[in-house]
């Protein structure tokens, strides 16, 4: 992990720290959504060392694989290892999958559970992929176009680009939140960014869609 990396982790957990810790001080429970991939490992790590009263915080995923949660393409299992350690594992996490075979099957059951999280969320963390995907929200999911317009909570996306079902927090659930934050490194994703800012086609880069509300870069090299 380069110093720079590490450093950004840590300045993105002092802030959402603070977020949750203002929250907190005017409600009673908090929420916060984060996404998986490799890119938030330090920020997790950084974060569960924070002193945060965190049986007061819901956290949940902006997106998951359907995939058992003991799958190393687990979101959840990410989550675990590395966010609800020490006294972060006191937070109520809710992961997207459930025992129904596919998404499709599982979607309703998951989003009964999501709704009674402390919405609107205090902070949603996005990461982006090469292709300008966020969250589950791919240029080539075939449901793109309704993860984008519908105010369900929750959608089952199939995506020729990837090996796994998913299931995906739509666009207008991801906005219901008091801050947003893109978390990126390298050179390459800081190119897609630049690509997305200088055009509005959201199906073509779905991270647009997080470009109309005040959105936080936390980028390093
Ligand atoms: C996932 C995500 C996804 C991720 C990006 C970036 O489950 O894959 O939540 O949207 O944030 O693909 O992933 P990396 O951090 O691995 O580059």
């Amino acid at each position: 992990m380069s110093q720079s990396r590490q450093q950004l982790a840590e300045q993105l957990a002092e802030a959402v720290f603070q977020a949750l810790h203002d929250d907190l001080s005017h409600q009673q429970r908090a929420l916060l959504v984060v996404s998986g991939g490799s890119t938030p490992v330090p920020f997790f790590e950084a974060l569960a060392a924070k002193p945060l009263p965190w049986e007061r915080i819901d956290i949940t995923l902006a997106d998951e694989r359907w995939v058992g949660m003991d799958s190393s393409d687990s979101n959840a299992k990410l989550v675990r290892e590395h966010l609800l350690q020490g006294d972060a594992i006191e937070a109520n996490f809710l992961p997207l999958t459930c025992d129904a075979a596919t998404p499709e099957e599982g979607v309703d059951e998951v989003a009964k559970l999501a709704e009674t999280l402390a919405w609107p969320a205090s902070v949603v963390i996005l990461g982006m992929g090469g292709d300008g995907h966020t969250a589950s929200l791919f240029p080539d999911s075939l449901e793109l176009g309704l993860a984008l317009a519908t105010e369900e909570l929750l959608v089952a996306v199939r995506t020729p680009s990837q090996p796994q079902p998913r299931i995906t927090f739509s666009a207008d659930r991801l906005h219901q939140a008091r801050r947003h934050i893109l978390h990126i490194t390298g050179d390459d994703k800081r190119a897609v960014l630049a690509k997305a800012l200088n055009g509005d086609d959201v199906r073509q880069l779905p991270i647009r869609a997080f470009l109309t509300c005040p959105l936080a870069i936390y980028w390093a090299p």
